[in-house]
């Protein structure tokens, strides 16, 4: 087990969701917390919070779809600390419909900021780690990463290079001392969903109704689970176990995946118009305080 008193956490995709519930979290264990986004309004509001927690705070804009913002982020936040002990690149967004009609602008969008903004952040961060002999490179994938629903695939797609990545990195990285985690969490109350529909023009709210609610978790609950890997680091993280495996067996028989998500597709389809949807689970883009 680890320490986590005085460590310094750089997360990026901190504004709103799972990165600004594992800022506090990580604050509560005793970190520093460098805080990166595009909102920078939220992320002072964020950072005034971390200090009132008793620890240090920096806010920092950055788009990680622009080629150089990730290292200069990483510089950043070295410069302020001294060091960086663990990063966590955990910005990402969804576009929900079916790939076929998605254009090939939108889809390396999603591709330069899921992945490429991943890869960027990630060598930011082994660079430094390098320098320091050591740390922790933690990535927020999804458990749509071994698996995927319809209108998912762009996302999805992402999701699993995000996943190929990290687990070649860790055995590339483990004799220098630098840990790779990758998270997988399941549906999350946050504003993911309100933002994919927003950018594919649907005009609705709220996470979708075909999650049953087993599988809907408050973000705090992923923060929790990312905190326990900083702890003690483990090369994938699930917060739920029966996702996990049956993921595993979807993986393992192609028809068993087919079969669960041809079931949710026609729950999907029997629903009324407008039906399809709970009401928002965050009040005016806001989550809820932990
Ligand atoms: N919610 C779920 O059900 C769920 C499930 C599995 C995995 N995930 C993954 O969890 C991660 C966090 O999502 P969330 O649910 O917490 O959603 P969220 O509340 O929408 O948070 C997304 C974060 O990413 C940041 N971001 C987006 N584009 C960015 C860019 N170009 N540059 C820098 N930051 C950017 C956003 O900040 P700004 O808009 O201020 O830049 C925000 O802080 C994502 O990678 C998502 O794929 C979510």
């Amino acid at each position: 087990m680890r320490s986590l008193q005085d460590r310094v956490i750089c997360i990026v995709g901190a504004s709103s969701g799972i990165g600004r519930a594992t800022a506090l979290e990580c604050a509560r264990a005793g970190m520093h917390v460098a805080v990166a986004a595009r909102r920078m309004d939220r992320l002072e509001q964020l950072a005034d919070e971390l200090t009132a927690q008793g620890r240090e705070a920096l806010a920092l804009r950055c788009d990680i779809a622009c080629e150089d913002h990730a290292e200069e982020l990483i510089g950043q936040c070295r410069q302020r600390f001294g060091r960086v002990d663990a990063v966590l690149a955990n910005a990402g967004y969804s576009h929900e419909g079916s790939i076929v009609d998605l254009s090939d602008t939108a889809l390396r969008q999603i591709f330069e900021v899921n992945f490429f903004g991943t890869v960027r952040v990630a060598r930011a961060a082994v660079e430094v780690f390098r320098q320091q002999g050591g740390g922790h490179l933690l990535i927020t994938s999804s458990c749509l990463s071994r698996f995927t629903l319809p209108y998912s695939a762009a996302y999805s797609a992402t999701k699993a290079a995000q996943t190929h990545m990290a687990r070649a990195l860790r055995l590339e990285l483990e004799h220098e001392g630098i840990d790779v985690s990758v998270i997988h969490p399941i549906t999350t109350r946050t504003e993911f969903f309100d933002t994919a529909c927003d950018i594919a023009g649907v005009e609705r709210r709220g996470l979708p109704r075909h999650s049953p609610k087993l599988f809907i978790q408050p973000p705090e609950r992923v923060a929790r689970a990312i905190v326990k890997c900083l702890r003690r680091p483990t090369p994938e993280v699930w917060t739920s176990h029966i996702t996990r495996l049956v993921a595993g067996a979807m993986v393992a028989f192609p028809w068993f995946h087919d079969f669960c998500v041809r079931r949710e597709l026609a729950h999907r389809h029997a629903m009324a118009p407008g039906d399809e949807i709970v009401p928002p689970a965050v009040e005016s883009g806001r989550n809820p305080p932990p």
